[in-house]
Parts: C-alpha cells; structure tokens; sequence
C-alpha cells in the first residue's frame, strides 16, 4: 500500500500575471519551465484558437495576431464568474485556469517522465476557509487531470522560500510583503518548522505590476504625445478594432519593458517602434511615480499591523516577494518605512513555489492514528486538528483485512490540506458509519472494525 510521500507531487503557483510549477518528490524539486521560453514562469494567459486552448508564452505570443481570442489575469475573474467570449466561444475563469494547469500538468508529466501523485495549489490567504474560490481551485485542477489536490496559502508558502541570508528562525514574526502582478498581499506569518502560522492577512487588488504598467503607460501616453497620437489617430482610423487595441498593447508592453530594465540599470532608452523617437527614463523618475502605490501597499501593512497590535519593532523581518520587490524602490521604501531587517530571494516571482517545494517534505507523513483499538468489534475515531473535517474517500472496503499503520480514509481539513486516517492496528473494516463527502468531527466514529 503506497503512503502519501513517495509519489511525484506537482506544486503550482497560480498567479494573476503568472504562474509555475516544480514537481517534489521527496526532498528534491524539478522545475517545470514554459517550454517556449525556458523561463521559470508561465504567462497566465490563455488563447482559444478555434479547436483548443494555446497557453503561457506560446498564448502570449498569439496576442497580436489575435488580440480578442486572448485573455489574461482571469485569476480576478474567478469571484465574479463571469464567462468571458475568446473567439468564437465563452469560457469561465475556472476552465482558463484548468487550461494552464493541464498545460503544466502536461509539460511536468514530460519533463518528469511518470505521471503526478498528486497536486499543491498555492492560494491568496484572502480565500477563506469558506471562500467559493477554494472549491474552484480544486475543481480547475481536477480537471485538468490533477490527483487529489490540497491548497496552501501564498504567505505560509513563501515564507519556506530559500532567502538570500540566513532563514528566519522558529518563532520569528515574518511580514511578508508580496508585489505580484495583479495584486499586492501581506501577511502576518510566525514561523514554525513544519506550518507557520499566518496571524493576519491584508490585500489590495488593484495595486500590481500591471498596475505599475498602466500608470507608467500613460506616462508615455503624455511624455509621447508628438509622436505618438498621429499613430493613435492611424490605427483608430482603419476601422479595425484589433489594430487600436494591438497599439494599446504595444504601449502597455514597452511600458513594462522600461520598468523592468530599470530594475537592472538606473537609466534606460528605449523605442516603441524602430522608427519612433528614443524614450528615456530614469530610475528615479520610476521612483517617483510608483510612490503613491508603494505608499498604499506600506498603508495596508500598517494597518495590519495595527489591527494585530503587532508594533513594527516586534517584526523580525520583513520577507519581499512577487516580481514587483524586483525593482530597487521596493527595498528602500518598506527599510525606511519598518526600518527591520529584509529578507531577499534569488527569484522573487519563484518564492512562492519554491517554498511550497519545500514546505511539502517538512510538513510529514501527516497521518492520524486511530485512538483506540482492542481486540473485538471496535469503533474507528480519530482525533482531527482543528477539530472537523471532511472525509473524501475510503481507501479499503469493507471485509478487507489491513495491517496495522494501512490508510483508512482520506480526508480535507478545513485549512485544505489532505490527510491520511492510519489504523493504528491490524484490523478488518466491518462497517463503514461514514460516507464520502461528508463533515466529520474528532472522536465521532466512522466505521466498526473486528480487531
Ligand atoms: N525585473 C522586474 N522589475 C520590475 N517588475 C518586474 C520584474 N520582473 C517581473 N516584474 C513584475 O512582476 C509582476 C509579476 O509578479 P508575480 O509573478 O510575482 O505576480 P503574480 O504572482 O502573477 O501575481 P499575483 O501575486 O498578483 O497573483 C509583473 O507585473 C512583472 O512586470
Ligand atoms: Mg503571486
């Protein structure tokens, strides 16, 4: 009977702009690259070319020829579940998720050779434990071909991230502070070796790197005018409305171009098209006009601090993540905002995943002994942390006899993570008292056994 811990395990970070993935198995992790580009992360992006779905660069790439049978950041859409049209057909948010999570699937089964055990989906800590979007996940996984899925919060995941200096201690308070593409998060987070605890959590949703693009847009909008209304006027003028909305692209691109050149040098020159005047930006000049957004994500902090009656030189660090704590202005505004020690990492758009990848192996067999067997027909109860959950599915039948240690049933917590209900003797299942799919407490008995 194979346990919960030696199958390959997919662990995937959804994001609004951008996803990856990396499958466990054991203690060693195997990224799973856009295979367009080779790059750590996959646009969330999705194309419907009349017979399937095109994702990640590949979709990108599509979105000129095709500007309206694309669609992106559809992660904000799952609340609303709205169907959106791409071509010719309509498409919920969850079915363009679950078309990037087959294509991860797809590419992770390639590049690993096997098939995957089972699935780790990050979440927003904003999904609560009753959050419609957390049955959504599981859902768009599922169908996407992947095995029983458990879901991790975005926070407790990153704070496993390998940082650049030394690990927060157990016990630390963490801030976390994650600029992504499509939102900014932060969450209170303690350490702890095997799950920290998040002790709060706050969130803007229109404060991201494409939030950072448009403003930087506009500013080129403005700063461009001369040249760049006459082909603003050209392209409204042919009557077509792909060709306004591909300029509109076009500048929301080089928008984003700029801003992540100058994460790497202090002054950038650069040109929308080859035969359009050189733009110049400087470091400084980005600075200045993202520090009324960095001034709401420090707001958000404050205000989680406060509301935890956490003062801020209680924090032991504060952990930047997202592609968005790439650009310089991020690091110096929450030092002097906090004036706390900061914690880096290599790749901050792979934070996420790379210590969800490393949560998984410290997190343990997780499996729950029965309380007490003796030797007659005994009920079956376990002690559950948290005290509920919800049984998924029995994992032996009736009449079938099982040595001590044999997975009973598998179960949901409330937080989403998936357990083993382990005999703590040999035994034969009797009767089962419980049926799939139901809530179930600690104590109360599931089935009868013959020990
Ligand atoms: N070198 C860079 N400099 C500045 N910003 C960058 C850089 N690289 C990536 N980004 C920005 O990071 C953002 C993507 O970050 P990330 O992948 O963490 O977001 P996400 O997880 O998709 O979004 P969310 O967390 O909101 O769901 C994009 O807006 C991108 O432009
Ligand atoms: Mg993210």
């Amino acid at each position: 009977m194979s346990g919960m811990s030696d199958q390959p395990v997919l662990v995937v970070d959804f994001g609004t702009s951008s996803s990856a993935a990396t499958v466990v198995v054991g203690e060693a992790s195997y990224p799973v690259p856009d295979p367009v580009t080779g790059s750590g992360t996959w646009p969330s992006a999705v194309h419907w070319d009349g017979q399937s779905m095109i994702v990640g660069a590949l979709a990108e790439r599509r979105k000129r020829s095709e500007p309206t049978a694309y669609a992106a950041e559809f992660k904000r859409g799952m609340a609303a579940d709205v169907p959106v049209a791409l071509g010719d057909r309509r498409f919920r948010p969850i079915e363009q998720v679950a078309a990037v999570l087959t294509a991860l699937r797809a590419e992770a089964e390639r590049r690993y050779g096997t098939p995957i055990g089972r699935t780790v989906v990050t979440i927003p800590a904003s999904y609560g434990p009753q959050d419609p979007r957390r049955a959504q996940m599981i859902a768009a996984a599922e169908a996407a071909g992947l095995g029983p899925v458990e879901l991790l919060p975005e926070p407790v995941a990153a704070a496993f991230a390998p940082v650049t200096g030394p690990a927060p201690a157990p016990g630390e308070l963490v801030l976390v502070y994650d600029l992504g593409g499509g939102t900014f998060d932060t969450a209170l987070v303690r350490i702890d070796e095997r799950w920290h605890e998040v002790l709060g959590h706050a969130a803007i949703d229109d404060c991201g790197g494409r939030d950072i693009d448009s403003l930087l847009a506009s500013r080129i909008h403005a700063d461009g005018q001369d040249w760049l209304s006459p082909l603003l006027i050209t392209a409204a003028n042919s009557q077509s409305e792909p060709a306004s909305l591909r300029l509109g692209m076009a500048v929301t691109d080089f928008a984003k171009r700029i801003k992540h050149q100058l994460s790497d040098m202090p002054t950038v020159e650069d040109f929308l098209l080859p035969d359009t005047p050189a733009y110049r930006m400087t470091r400084a000049d980005l600075a200045q006009l993202v520090a009324p957004l960095l001034d709401r994500t420090l707001d958000c902090c404050r205000r989680l601090l406060a509301d935890l009656r956490v003062p801020a030189a209680n924090l032991g660090s504060v952990l930047l993540v997202g592609g968005g704590a790439r650009m310089p202005a991020v690091a110096e505004a929450v030092q002097h905002a906090f004036n706390r020690p900061l914690r880096q990492v290599e790749e901050p758009e792979l934070a996420t995943v790379q210590g969800a990848a490393r949560w998984l192996p410290r997190s343990g067999p997780r499996t729950i002994r029965a309380s007490a067997e003796t030797n007659q027909m005994v009920p079956l109860s376990f002690t559950i942390p948290g005290g509920s959950a919800r049984l998924l599915r029995w994992l032996i039948v009736p009449g079938q006899p099982y040595p001590a240690g044999t997975p009973l049933a598998r179960v949901r917590l409330t937080g989403g993570a998936l357990w083993d209900l382990v005999a703590a003797t040999a035994g034969t299942l009797d009767r089962l008292l419980v049926a799939p799919s139901t809530d179930i407490a600690s104590h109360q008995w599931l089935a009868l056994s013959q020990s």
